[in-house]
């Protein structure tokens, strides 16, 4: 009998990343389609489910929560559930309780997460000209992103910026990126873009080999490997001349799925233990059918039994998405 955690290729699952909304205020063009149809409300997990689950996952033994979406700032009630969850934090049962957002509501929450016990946010964000901003996000405004990220330094908060490097729209901007992240004292996470739902653009003209990005920074930085890890799935490299810290995450180019230690829950209860994979359980029903906390549990295990080895994404001209749902369902 394997401990609760361990899935049937030995991994040892600590990371859930909950989206806790599919809804988002803006449109990245490699994340939503134009017009998206968002979830009915009665679909959607409620705080106390989404408390009642992330729970069952932490006495289980996960030591990392990341709450995302969509977006998690616009989900009501959103400080309620961080508040409710925090007390494991207090008990030393859970490491680290965060949250992955677009910023444009920073400005706003970061003082409130900061008091609950959130040490460090990541916030997304391709490119520092605002017209291009508007473009790629369609229509967001770059200015309350930029405000947001100031105020949750001025909070305290740890400030991670992600970057989906796209060789359409941000590719020659990354170098001035990574100078801007660094200069603020922020780390910085260059992200290949995956298959993951119809956007209405095509990947093929997205897609940057981060393999290909590496090899150039080379040619006027020093990059060093860091032996270390934030429990997620980049690589780290110091940059000598910035003397900061860029990661990649390379699900194309490098698979990483051998040391996969996460699982994700949608915000309507499924749990997909592979990002990847169409691999599905429906904890929604479990928890609406009146199960008892050994139930959920015992529901959780048999999809952790089950978790596929890992993802093969590809990306074709002309070839439909690999998986249909989207990253703001899966929660990223
Ligand atoms: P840190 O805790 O700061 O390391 O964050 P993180 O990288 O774990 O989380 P974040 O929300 O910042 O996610 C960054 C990107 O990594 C997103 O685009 C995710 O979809 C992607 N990602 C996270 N886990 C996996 C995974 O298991 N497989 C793949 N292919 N991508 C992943
Ligand atoms: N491929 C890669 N990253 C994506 N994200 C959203 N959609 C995709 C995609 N198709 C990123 C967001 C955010 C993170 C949670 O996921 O930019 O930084
Ligand atoms: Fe919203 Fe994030 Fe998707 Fe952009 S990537 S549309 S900010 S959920």
């Amino acid at each position: 009998q394997r401990p609760a955690l361990v899935d049937g290729f030995g991994r040892k699952v600590t990371y859930l990343r909950v989206s806790v909304t599919d809804r988002c205020d803006l449109r990245c063009v490699y994340c939503m389609a134009e017009r998206m149809t968002f979830l009915p409300k009665a679909e959607v997990l409620s705080l106390e489910e989404l408390d009642q689950v992330s729970t069952a996952f932490i006495e289980m033994g996960v030591k990392k929560l990341r709450l995302t979406g969509g977006e998690p700032l616009v989900r009501k009630g959103f400080l309620e559930l961080v508040a409710g969850l925090a007390r494991h934090l207090k008990t030393g049962a859970l490491d680290e309780l965060t949250l992955t957002t677009n910023g444009t509501h920073l400005a706003q929450y970061a003082a409130d997460l900061a008091a609950l016990g959130v040490r460090r946010v990541n916030v997304s964000l391709d490119t520092l000209d605002a017209d291009l901003f508007g473009r790629l996000t369609r229509g967001g405004r770059l200015d309350q992103v930029l405000e947001g990220i100031e105020a949750a330094q001025a909070a305290g908060l740890a400030v991670k910026i992600n970057t989906v490097a796209l060789a359409s729209d941000n590719a020659a901007e990354l170098p001035s990126l990574i100078q801007w992240a660094h200069g603020r004292d922020m780390a910085i996470t260059l992200i290949e873009t995956m298959p993951l739902g119809e956007t209405g653009e095509d990947r093929t003209d997205q897609f940057l080999s981060l393999q290909a990005v590496r090899r150039e920074l080379e040619s006027y930085w020093t990059l060093t490997e860091l032996d270390m890890t934030t429990g997620g799935p980049a690589r780290y490299v110091r940059v000598e001349e910035t003397g900061g810290r860029l990661g990649l995450i390379t699900p194309l180019t490098h698979n990483f799925c051998e040391s996969c230690n996460r699982v994700r829950l949608t915000c309507t209860g499924t749990l997909h233990t592979c990002l990847g994979r169409e691999d599905a359980s429906d904890l929604r029903a479990v928890m609406r059918g009146g199960a008892s906390s050994d139930e959920l549990k015992a529901a959780i295990r048999l999809a952790i039994d089950g978790k596929p080895q890992g993802h093969d994404f590809h990306i074709e001209r002309g070839s439909a998405p690999a998986l249909a749902r989207h990253m703001s369902t899966t929660g990223g």
